[in-house]
């Protein structure tokens, strides 16, 4: 059916583009018509161009139609790419033929309106150019992770995010019934890549984890992208210099590689492209010291929130770890510290200028005995971790690994105000639809 392929807007910015005829497809960003004359915003995947289309080319009949395409109207193109230093980039197609593939209804977002209308409008509110180029980041950020992981020869896995058991907590677990028994959705893979680091040693995975955290906060969401990775013969200095690596890869790859969109969400490319390893480290311990120095006082055993992770990192552009925490604070599969058996070898990665925590990390218990006493301490029903404690009975090693929020790193990178900016359909607990 077609005669010239279609060509993409990137192609009408080339350098030897002008004069030549394009044929383009796409979507009407927005439009206005004055004497004769409509000018409208096209976008397809790769950018956005200015069309000029003149009554006198098209056709009363086809120019009048067009002029009644809708913002995110359908359309094609086909018209001269010439130079223009009025239109955006500077060139534009003036058109001699459009057709219309839909026009397209009244589109019901536009500036002013509230938060709440926009969620409500999810589905069509991505369409938005900060919402394009946050998830290109997005895009990039998640290639990025796993071009380091692949080098560092890790194999990609696939666990399950349906469980009859609760890894992380029982009581943020979503729960339901399974065919008359209970069931949970995943909170953490990481009991999975821990039996599958035995047959590869290295393993991690990319799996929506959720977590029933009735928090309304700038920085939770109920379901939520989790990059894992588990590593065999490992300690928690060599974790931490492995996330910290990642951390700075995945950074310089995407300030490298979505420069333009980082500069159209305000974000500062040198600072990303300019981090370094090693990031400081500090033990829970020491960042109580600093946070009574600071006026928050914090006592022995108290979890570090919100105001605490911000006033370690405000003034700070590169993340912070905080190492051996208490064990009452973590999970039952963390290991015991050798020298301070009220700790245990963890750390959470802190972003900077406040953004709190992007990375949880630890080594794992690997004494069958100490699992077991901490299964009950946390008060678990030991029955459903029975197939876990097997990987204690069968040439057990040490290991250690860590989870990254995709979210929480990209609110970081995009200094995004609120998480659910950096995830196309946002949950939370007040909202999962659309
Ligand atoms: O610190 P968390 O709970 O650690 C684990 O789940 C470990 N089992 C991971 C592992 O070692 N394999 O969660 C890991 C990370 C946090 O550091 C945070 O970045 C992110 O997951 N996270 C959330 N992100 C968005 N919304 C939430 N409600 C989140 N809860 C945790
Ligand atoms: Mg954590």
């Amino acid at each position: 059916m077609s005669v010239v392929p279609f060509g993409t807007v990137t192609s009408v910015f080339a350098p030897d583009a002008v004069g030549s005829t394009a044929r383009l497809r796409g979507w009407v960003l927005r439009s206005r018509s004055s004497g004769g004359i409509l000018f409208f915003l096209l976008r397809d995947r790769t950018g956005v161009v200015q069309v000029t289309a003149r009554k006198d080319a098209l056709g009363a009949e086809t120019f009048a139609a067009v002029e009644h395409v809708q913002v995110e109207g359908a359309v094609t193109v086909e018209g001269a790419v010439a130079d223009d230093p009025r239109a955006p980039g500077g060139r534009e197609v003036r058109a001699s033929r459009i057709t219309i593939v839909d026009a397209g209804q009244p589109f019901p977002i536009f500036a002013d309106q509230t938060e709440e209308f926009r969620l409500d409008q999810r589905h069509l509110a991505i369409r938005s150019q900060e919402h394009v180029a946050t998830f290109r980041v997005k895009a990039e950020l998640l290639r990025a992770f796993r071009e380091f992981l692949e080098a560092e020869d890790v194999l990609e896995v696939t666990p399950p995010v349906l469980s009859g058991n609760a890894a992380e907590g029982g009581a943020e677990a979503f729960r339901f019934d399974y065919f008359g028994r209970p069931a949970y959705l995943s909170q953490t893979a990481q009991l999975y890549l821990e039996a599958m680091l035995f047959p590869h040693e290295r393993v991690y995975s990319l799996t929506p984890s959720f977590r029933a955290e009735k928090s309304r906060t700038p920085r939770h969401l109920t379901e939520y992208l989790h990059l894992e990775v588990e590593l065999a013969w490992c300690d928690l200095d060599g974790l931490l210099d492995f996330i910290e690596r990642m951390v700075v890869h995945v950074a310089h790859a995407v300030a490298e590689r979505r420069a333009p969109e980082l500069k159209q969400l305000g974000r500062p490319v040198a600072e990303l492209a300019g981090l370094t390893a090693p990031f400081p480290r500090i033990t829970y311990a020491e960042a109580i010291d600093r946070l009574g120095a600071l006026g928050l006082s914090v006592r022995w055993v108290s979890d570090l929130g919100t105001a605490e992770e911000r006033a370690l990192t405000v003034e700070s552009a590169t993340p912070l770890f905080v190492t051996h925490f208490p064990r009452e604070l973590k999970a039952f599969y963390m290991l015991r510290s050798a020298n301070e058996p009220r700790t245990v070898e963890a750390a959470d990665l802190l972003a900077p200028e406040g953004f709190g925590e992007i990375v949880g990390a630890s080594c794992r218990e690997t004494d069958l005995a100490r699992l077991e006493e901490r299964l009950a301490e946390v008060g678990a029903d030991r029955r459903e971790y029975e197939w876990y404690l097997d990987l204690r009975r069968h040439g057990s090693v040490p290991h250690a690994g860590f989870g990254v929020g995709v979210e929480r790193i990209l609110r970081w990178m995009l200094r995004r105000e609120h998480i659910r900016e950096t995830t196309p359909f946002p949950r939370t607990p007040s909202r999962h639809t659309p």
